[in-house]
């Protein structure tokens, strides 16, 4: 595997296609190869290596590498060729990153990212040029749902996937009314609104809705209305660093025992660390969790932590899985990339074996999996029950479905 970082600005892009043609001189024989050798397979990586989602792109990165590295490097036969751009989590650059990769670097395959604005705007350049496109992280309903497409499949969840159960959840607790409170952009707005359906499908009702900017942090005010208000429970969308803080500050504030606290999973997951004592007890759903009981888990694990030096997450698990997904698309045609009709079959039909436990794609090109209620113990999310067994994103106006 090699590996090629692209940064902003002209004097970088520069040096990087300078980086890239040395890249490719490594075991790249751009006319006629050797019996036996063919071009190297080049993978397009946008994901955010810095602000609030810098540690989830890592994460991905490092697990996606840790599964091609254990199918000895190779793809379908094929060596890997890398090239990395920091997407920065901001979509008004999305659309100038995704041509640099794909129009720009040709890649054979675009992998990104996490924000769901910014994996909005890599999906339409990849629909556009045709480009094989994993997502394996950001949750945009859509990329599954209206705008999906032949070419794109997700392995990671749809934003709606993993709120809904924990309505169902919150309202078996007793909790009647209770408020909602996300960063205002398409994950936070469709999280809560699965969190929305399975809540009042129940019989609870939402007493407020409290928006945030994205990426802001700072909580103290929205504090001070949900104190005043007084509901049953708070159930939020934070990821990353923006999660750490709001789960300290709600901490701080002191309102862990009198108004309880839940969120999708995002809100504990590879952060623990971060929010110590402040997080101890909360309750996620997510589809994945510490303790899980399979053997794929049991080897990860420890082959993760061994490549990074830091624990597995849900974003490595998607990371590790899109490395799978990948490996079994491409071994199915020999390295072919010219062979888009196979490979996206071999997708479509795939059966991951993956550390959340298996799961399957589903014609709209997302995965059906299992949905786990978690409990953060010490610095792990420990595995408490299924909250629902084989829950598919409804999928709504997708062709393909
Ligand atoms: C998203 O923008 O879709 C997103 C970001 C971070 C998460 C989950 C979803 O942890």
């Amino acid at each position: 595997m090699t590996s090629t970082r692209l940064t902003i600005g002209r004097r970088s892009l520069l040096k990087a296609a300078g980086a890239t043609a040395a890249t490719a001189a490594v075991g790249f024989t751009p006319t006629r190869f050797a019996i036996g050798q063919q071009a190297r397979i080049k993978i397009g990586l946008m994901l955010p290596y810095s602000g609030t989602f810098a540690l989830l792109g890592q994460n991905i990165t490092d697990a996606l590498k840790l599964a091609i590295n254990e199918k000895g490097g190779k793809l379908g036969g094929r060596e890997v060729t890398f090239v990395q751009v920091d997407d920065e989590s901001a979509p008004p650059k999305a659309d100038q990153n995704a041509n640099r990769l794909v129009v720009g670097e040709k890649v054979d395959v675009l992998i990104g990212t996490v924000h769901s604005g910014v994996a909005m705007a890599m999906a339409k350049v990849a629909r556009e040029e045709e480009t094989l496109m994993i997502c394996p992280n950001a949750g945009a309903d859509a990329i599954t749902r209206a705008a999906c497409a032949p070419n794109i499949f997700r392995t990671s969840f749809s934003n709606w996937q993993p709120s809904y159960p924990m309505g169902k959840v919150m309202y078996d607790k007793g909790h009647r009314n209770v408020i909602v409170m996300a960063w205002k952009y398409a994950a936070g707005e469709e999280s809560i609104g699965g969190f929305k359906e399975g809540f009042t499908a129940a019989g609870g009702k939402i007493a407020k809705e409290i928006w945030v900017p994205f990426p802001d942090a700072e909580f103290q005010a929205n504090l001070t209305d949900i104190a005043n208000t007084k509901p049953d429970a708070v159930f939020v969308f934070f990821a990353g660093g923006g999660a750490a803080k709001f789960v300290k500050d709600y901490h701080a504030a002191g309102l862990r025992n009198s108004i309880p606290l839940y969120g999708s999973g995002f809100l504990t997951d590879g952060v623990l660390k971060a929010q110590g004592e402040a997080a101890q007890g909360l309750l996620t759903t997510l589809h994945y969790a510490d303790g899980l009981d399979n053997a794929v888990d049991k080897a990860f694990r420890p082959a993760f932590e061994k490549a990074t030096n830091r624990p597995a997450d849900v974003y490595a698990v998607q990371g590790y899985d899109t490395g799978l997904l990948l490996a079994q698309a491409l071994d199915a045609v020999k390295g072919d990339m010219k062979a888009k009709k196979q490979i996206i079959a071999s997708m479509e039909g795939a059966e991951i074996d993956s550390p959340r436990g298996k799961w399957k794609m589903s014609k709209a090109h997302n995965p059906i999996q299992d949905f786990y209620l978690r409990e953060a113990k010490g610095e792990e999310n420990r595995y408490v029950s299924i909250a629902h067994k084989a829950l598919s994103d409804p999928g709504t106006g997708c062709k393909l479905a």
